[in-house]
């Protein structure tokens, strides 16, 4: 049986930090709302030079260290973003070049929001089980900062910028066990960025735009049905998992769904407070975090969730 195991991670934040306090002097806001309402108390933000495929460049090199391997084992990689550098060639083609390597393998980027980096790694799972590639890097980046309408209140206060990166590879002992996406369309007005390009100008509102509450009661619902199904896949419950790392949206979203898991606070990985809401870098940014601090060791059970616009919502359960 061939499994795919990660070998490596790694993880980029950009240097300037935006606190709650700062945002108090933008928007009609407080630090002590945005805490209490999403856990959130500082973010990163990008600088104005900086793009995704630089995060990206920074993360992977991290993960490519961290594995051990040189660029040009990697025969696959996979980019998660919502913002990427430009609207073509994708983000993961320019970060192919960034690294140097120059073997020829496939580059691509998958676009699935929040849920982007379960999307992601699920990929590679599968390129790796049907044989087509034995390293791949898959790598969550995102720069939402320039996204965001610095008038609205009600977003602009949750995102934040970062990347966070893995090196994949084949292995015959067991790596990812599980996974499972889902997709509905019929919900992607709840949270979107319309905007596009049009004879040269751009059509529609460029900025994200979320309904909050009802996107709220939709992720713990999915997050929680998803995570169940992994785990009844591999006959597990909830107190089999050592650590839970979830998408890093709310801390509110996460209690609430480590609560229907039966799962203590205590097994689970929390990032938000420092990076906000990465969209689809916050597992790996989490991840890395957690493997570097030494909470995630060899031979646990590892289980990652999202959900974000589209909607698309996922789970991977790894053992380390
Ligand atoms: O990554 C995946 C996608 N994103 C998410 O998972 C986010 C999901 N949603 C959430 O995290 C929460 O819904 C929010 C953090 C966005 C909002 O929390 P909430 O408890 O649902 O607040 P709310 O939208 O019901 O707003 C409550 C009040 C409103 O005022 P009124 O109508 O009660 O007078 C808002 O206008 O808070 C007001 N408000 C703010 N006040 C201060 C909204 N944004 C702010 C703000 N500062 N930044």
């Amino acid at each position: 049986m061939i499994y795919s195991k990660i070998i490596g991670t790694g993880s980029y934040l950009p240097e300037k930090v935006l606190s709650n306090y700062d945002l108090e002097k933008i928007v009609d806001t407080s630090h002590d709302w945005i805490l209490s309402r999403s856990g959130i108390v500082e973010r990163h933000i990008a600088a104005d030079n900086e793009l995704t495929s630089d995060l990206a460049l920074h993360a992977s090199r991290n993960a490519i260290e961290a594995a051990g391997i040189s660029g040009e084992e990697i025969d696959l990689i996979i980019v998660a973003t919502t913002s990427p550098d430009q609207l073509f060639p994708s983000t993961a083609c320019i970060l192919q070049d960034k690294l140097g390597i120059k073997n020829r393998g496939p580059a691509f980027d998958i676009q699935a929001v929040c849920g982007g980096f379960v999307y992601a790694l699920n990929t590679a799972d599968m390129y790796i089980k049907g044989g087509q590639a034995k390293t791949i890097l898959v790598v969550g980046a995102e720069v939402l900062s320039r996204m965001v309408d610095w008038n609205d209140r009600t977003t602009c206060v949750l995102f934040g910028d970062g990347a966070g990166a893995v090196v994949l590879q084949t292995s015959s002992s067991p790596g990812i066990i599980a996974g499972k996406l889902h997709a509905d369309g019929n919900h992607r007005h709840m949270l979107k960025a319309e905007g596009n390009i049009r004879n040269g100008e751009i059509d529609g509102d460029p900025f994200l735009r979320m309904d909050g509450q009802a996107v709220f009661k939709f992720a713990v619902k999915v997050l929680s049905d998803v995570v169940e199904e992994v785990l009844e896949e591999k006959e597990l419950v909830g107190s089999d998992i050592d650590w839970m790392v979830p998408h890093q949206a709310n801390i509110r979203i996460i209690e609430a769904t480590a609560k229907k898991l039966g799962l203590s606070m205590d097994n689970v990985v929390v990032t938000v407070a420092n990076h906000g809401n990465t969209s689809a870098a916050s597992i790996p940014l989490a991840l890395d975090t957690a493997v570097r601090d030494g909470r995630i060791k060899k031979g646990q059970n590892i289980l990652i969730e999202a959900v974000g616009g589209g909607f698309t919502w996922g789970a991977l359960l790894i053992k380390w």
